[in-house]
């Protein structure tokens, strides 16, 4: 029963302890799928400090000591802050592709198998980069890293709502004339406005057979959440921590069975939540919501997918409830049905072994 005990250090990556192995073995063996993880947000500070110095970005600190002091957000807003200046390193074809096979490498060693990435592509039209050079640098690294690792990556390209929805319109005309059939959905991010404006961006972009995919309820109030569930149709929420304060929409939630990617270790780290123990994903999962686990941003929070299933674990999660997040994960993926059958039966043949 060791592995029921709590973890005492939560944050920060730290890596199996002897009393942990058995749970440690047992997460890095959970075949995994990562539904929210953002492609800009997943530069290691090695790669960023190189590509700070290729494209002469001032705005980025100049040493890996500075980047990770740079890295302890006051809040939510300083975060997207910091976001938002390390995005500008991402020039040319070569850098998105860089990029791009680091971060599924990372993925694949961890047992990640599939993944739906969010792309920041609107802070990339808004700087010049035409969306040709980011598809094509992504697509590249896409291939090679399925021939390579056997992990598939679908990409989630978004725009910042706060800037307005001519940025969102802007953003979807790309996605519609220049996006790869790997494009799965369209979503919307960064510091979290209301979604009513983007009820005909989010209706057109359906029309196009894209899910939508929205930010919602990670800092705005369930607000947010019922306008992404009632007028952009939302397939799933990201992060949709705040749809705990509204018991009718707890309901909503879980009678559709709409999937909420949770990302524990980002909430704590923006300040969405104060202490890891008040995190409401316990109280999710008991309330019967589908809910996944995720990352968000890995490096700028410190984090990885095997690190927030300890994260889970140390909230007081135990096995079964493990595979079952990562059970969900599959079920709220957009793989094709026989994909889901096969990831379905290796986590349940995991969870037998280590039972
Ligand atoms: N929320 C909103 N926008 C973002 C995030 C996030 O967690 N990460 C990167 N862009
Ligand atoms: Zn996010």
């Amino acid at each position: 029963m060791e592995w029921k005990q709590r973890l005492s250090s939560v944050a920060v990556m730290t890596g199996p302890s002897s009393a942990a192995s058995g749970i440690e073995a047992f997460i890095r063996d959970l075949p995994k799928v990562e539904l929210h993880v953002h492609l800009e947000g997943s530069m290691q500070p090695g790669t960023l400090l190189e590509l700070a110095a290729k494209h002469r970005v001032d705005a980025v600190p100049d040493s890996l000591e500075a980047i990770r002091n740079w890295y302890a957000f006051r809040d939510f807003p300083h975060f997207i802050e910091v976001y938002l200046a390390s995005v500008q390193t991402l020039c040319d074809e070569e850098d998105f592709a860089r990029l791009t096979a680091d971060t599924a490498a990372r993925l694949a060693a961890q047992n990640v198998r599939y993944a739906e990435v969010h792309v920041s592509l609107y802070n990339h039209l808004m700087r010049g980069v035409p969306a040709r050079v980011v598809f094509d640098g992504i697509e590249h690294a896409r291939r090679e890293a399925e021939r390579e690792h056997g992990i598939r990556l679908r990409w989630i390209p978004d725009f910042p709502g706060d800037f307005g929805v001519e940025t969102g319109e802007e953003t979807l005309d790309a996605v519609l004339k220049d996006g790869p059939e790997s494009v799965v959905g369209f979503g919307v991010g960064s510091v979290e406005v209301s979604r009513e404006p983007f009820t005909d961006l989010f209706a057109r972009a359906r029309a196009a057979g894209l899910r939508s995919l929205p930010h919602a309820g990670e800092n705005g109030g369930p607000e947010r959440v019922w306008e992404a569930l009632d007028l952009l149709r939302a397939e799933r929420i990201g992060h949709g921590i705040d749809s705990m304060r509204d018991p009718r929409l707890v309901e909503r939630l879980r009678e559709a069975g709409i999937p909420i990617d949770v990302s524990p270790t980002s909430n704590l780290r923006t300040r969405a939540v104060e202490v890891i123990d008040e995190h409401p994903l316990p109280r999710m999962m008991e309330a019967g919501l589908l809910v996944t686990l995720n990352t968000d941003d890995p490096p700028m929070f410190g984090t990885d997918l095997l690190n927030e299933y300890r994260v889970a674990h140390g909230m007081g999660l135990d096995a079964d409830a493990l595979a079952a997040l990562a059970r969900n994960g599959v079920a709220a993926s957009f793989l094709d049905e026989a994909a889901k059958r096969d990831m379905t039966a290796e986590i349940d043949a995991v969870l037998a072994r280590f039972r």
